[in-house]
């Protein structure tokens, strides 16, 4: 009896030091089949650009200031005589401010995650009980692309936002300068994934990031000129690398 016991601790330890889905709850919102509205501001392109994934707004603690803008999590809802064991991937685009749970994700998402013939019964449910874990971006057909913003002044009022940001990291800083140049001017976060600065370069430009997965930071570089001279608003433009690290540790860490 007492080895037993001994035994099974030591498989609910295993157990627990390998699990890293964390522990939530769920609603779903039909609002959020407009992510033009997200605070993450990615607009009307998000349903293009989140490789498969629903989109999903998370609690203030989840969204981490717009840090955690495009991310992508694995949602599992627990009730298994509703929901099928998969659950759904989704992007993280908006906050939301409901007290009582941690994602509210897009109605079809919801959906979803429910087995054949169940969904209804599920959004009659309106709240559910999930396990959900940080899973890499598959962005593997894109290159990480920054896209020029619309309050941009050439040369100097430089605003972009980051697509396509692949794997499971954070961008946590970001530079730019004239293409040849090592006078690099950092840029600051002003919302999610987008960056500014009021004293960029005249170009072309070429930039680069530190992206963190796990405790350590990195730098990425664009591998060429990224904007150029004449560069636009509106326009998208190809850093030509991809990111594509996981975090070293598990995602409860962070
Ligand atoms: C959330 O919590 C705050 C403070 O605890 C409370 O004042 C507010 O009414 C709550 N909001 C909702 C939507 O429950
Ligand atoms: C990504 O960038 C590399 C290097 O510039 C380029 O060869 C490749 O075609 C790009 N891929 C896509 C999908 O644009």
């Amino acid at each position: 009896m007492a080895s037993h016991s001994i035994f099974f601790l030591f498989l609910l330890f295993l157990l627990s030091s390998s699990a890293t889905a964390l522990h939530a709850r769920a609603s779903h919102s039909s609002s959020l089949s407009d992510p033009s509205a997200g605070s993450c501001g990615y607009g009307p392109m998000a349903l293009g650009f989140s490789g498969g994934c629903y989109v999903a707004a998370a609690s203030s603690a989840l969204y981490r200031g717009g840090v955690a803008c495009g991310a992508c999590f694995q949602v599992r809802c627990k009730n298994m005589k509703i929901c099928r064991s998969e659950g759904v991937k989704v992007i993280l685009t908006d906050l939301h401010g409901l007290n009582d749970t941690e994602w509210v994700v897009s109605r079809p998402a919801y959906s979803a995650m429910a087995r054949p013939g169940m969904a209804k019964e599920l959004r009659g449910l309106g709240v559910v009980d999930v396990e959900y874990e940080r899973i890499p971006c598959d962005y593997s057909d894109r290159n990480l692309s920054i896209r020029v913003e619309e309050k941009s002044r050439r040369p100097d009022r430089l605003a972009f936002k980051f697509l396509y940001q692949g794997g499971q990291t954070d961008i946590v800083a970001v530079e730019v300068a004239k293409v040849g140049s090592s006078n690099w001017q950092f840029m600051n976060r002003v919302n999610g994934p987008v960056w500014s600065t009021d004293r960029a370069p005249a170009g072309p430009l070429q930039v680069r990031l530190v992206v963190t997965g796990g405790y350590d930071g990195k730098w990425v570089w664009s591998q060429k000129e990224v904007l150029p001279a004449e560069w636009r608003t509106g326009s998208v433009y190809d850093l030509g690398v991809q990111i594509t690290d996981t975090a070293k540790e598990a995602s409860s860490s962070s």
